[in-house]
């Protein structure tokens, strides 16, 4: 047999196994595993011996090139999927976004144009919906059968992206008949903004009080009511950034049920806390982002709720702006700071470091939540999300022992600040595979802008 590439001696690990062979790439995908593969048939030979060999991470949750809170965030598709690529990660899914009166297919085909020759990783898209009449619901299944087959709805921003209960209920019960997955952002708008608006007559306009406005108790309820509204419609639900215990025991209680309820979280609630608002001037806003960052004790929640699946999934919610000219529109009021935050760069690292590292779980679920159950949950599984014959060969082999320390002077994202600065990581990709080409190598980028493929996603179809 002909290979193209060969990744020798590494240890293979999947959410399943671990186990040392080899791996024979070709054509982009990977064409034989086994103990040793014959190394005069291969074009380049990569030896992976001493390391691990995992499948390349998958980020279900980035906002690249997204207009929001006055301004663009800042990563586009191309230096946002290099940065990706740098930390391990090979497929992201990025939200397009449907503005008031707009057709689902015009966010899908404006979001596909910022993507195209961009990106250097593979990418999809879920589809924000603003505006749901009757006539547009059918469209729902158009875009499911073009390869879309999940939609977040907002339980916030009022009179941005917040829809009423009546919308989400009838969304969700069209996602239970066209096999679309519901992402939900759940956070109580209304009684948010009440809250804001007495904080901004008091003249409480610092950053931190974007999150002293935002309490677990909104996050809790939204989340309980989107999982009530789920289970009337017959529909599964994944809740998007969890960044609390009180919402996290909602989706425990609702899985405890059986129901089909899922959540991630991101490394900024495994890593940062309230205390992070301490700082000097208008630096808190390097760290205002939506849910809110919580009360340390929050931290060991989740990551106890990762361990037990509790929660399947670590995204990072990437949604980057530069704290000069971007976050600085909100200086005098926390309202008009965008909201969110960069980590596309770093989360394997962190999770790796925190969850492996950190003695709370081991390398399989690792990986499972950072690839395999992401691939799973969205449509990718097996040509994403895992090491077997005839899937991608998106591969990343990881070094569990170096380490690093993530600064806003070594990163690769587009953005001026790092909100992991001075955090040191042990666990970091030396080379990364997207189709079988090498885009990462030692710390080099060695890919091709433009050269990552539009992935049509396959309908949910449980875990
Ligand atoms: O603050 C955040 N999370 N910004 C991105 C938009 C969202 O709600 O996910
Ligand atoms: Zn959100
Ligand atoms: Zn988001």
């Amino acid at each position: 047999m002909q290979f193209d590439t060969l990744v020798q001696g590494g240890t293979i690990v999947t959410a399943a196994d671990t186990y040392v062979s080899d791996i024979g790439i070709a054509e982009g995908r990977i064409a034989a595993i086994a103990r040793e593969l014959p190394r005069e048939t291969a074009r380049q030979v990569f030896s992976a011996q001493g390391r691990m060999v995992i499948p390349g991470g998958i980020d279900v949750h980035t906002h690249l090139d997204m207009p929001f809170g006055g301004t663009t965030s800042s990563d586009d598709f191309e230096t946002g999927t290099i940065a990706a690529a740098f930390g391990g990660t090979t497929t992201l899914i990025d939200f397009a976004i449907q503005y008031k009166g707009q057709t689902l297919r015009t966010a899908f085909d404006a979001w596909g144009k910022k993507a195209e020759g961009k990106a250097a990783t593979d990418y999809a898209f879920h589809c924000i919906v603003t505006d749901l009449p009757d006539a547009r619901l059918e469209e729902m299944d158009a875009l499911v059968r073009e390869g879309v087959s999940s939609f977040k709805l907002f339980m916030a921003y009022p009179g941005v992206f917040m829809l009423d209960d009546a919308t989400i209920f009838r969304a969700m019960s069209q996602a239970a008949r066209n096999g679309a997955m519901i992402c939900m952002h759940a956070e109580n708008g209304g009684a948010i903004d009440v809250i804001v608006r007495r904080a901004l007559a008091e003249g409480k306009t610092a950053p931190k009080y974007h999150a002293l406005t935002r309490p677990t108790t909104a996050e809790a309820e939204a989340t309980g009511r989107a999982i009530a509204l789920a289970e009337m419609a017959g529909a599964p639900v994944y809740i998007v950034h969890l960044s609390c215990n009180d919402a996290l025991e909602k989706v425990r209680e609702a899985r405890d049920r059986g129901l089909p309820v899922y959540a991630e979280t991101c490394p900024q609630y495994l890593f940062l806390s309230i205390e992070n608002f301490d700082v000097p001037g208008f630096e808190g806003a390097k760290y205002v982002f939506t849910p809110p960052l919580r009360e340390k004790w929050h931290q060991e929640k989740l990551w106890a709720g990762l361990a037990k699946d509790n929660l399947q999934v670590v995204s990072t919610d990437h949604c980057p702006f530069c704290y000069k000219d971007q976050k600085e529109l909100g200086k005098d009021d926390f309202t008009k700071i965008p909201n969110g935050g960069p980590g596309i760069e770093h989360r394997l690292s962190l999770v790796y470091t925190g969850g492996v590292h950190g003695g709370r779980f081991s390398p399989n679920r690792f990986v499972e939540l950072v690839s395999t159950t992401p691939a799973k949950l969205f449509g990718l599984y097996p040509r994403k999300g895992t090491i077997a014959v005839g899937s991608d060969a998106d591969l990343v082999i990881w070094d569990p022992t170096q380490e690093e320390t993530i600064s806003a002077k070594t990163h690769h994202m587009r953005v001026d600040y790092s909100m992991f600065e001075g955090i040191q990581v042990k666990g970091v990709p030396r080379q990364v595979f997207v189709g079988g080409r090498l885009v990462i190598d030692n710390g080099k980028f060695v890919g091709k802008s433009g050269a990552g493929q539009f992935l049509k996603r396959q309908p949910h179809s449980g875990l």
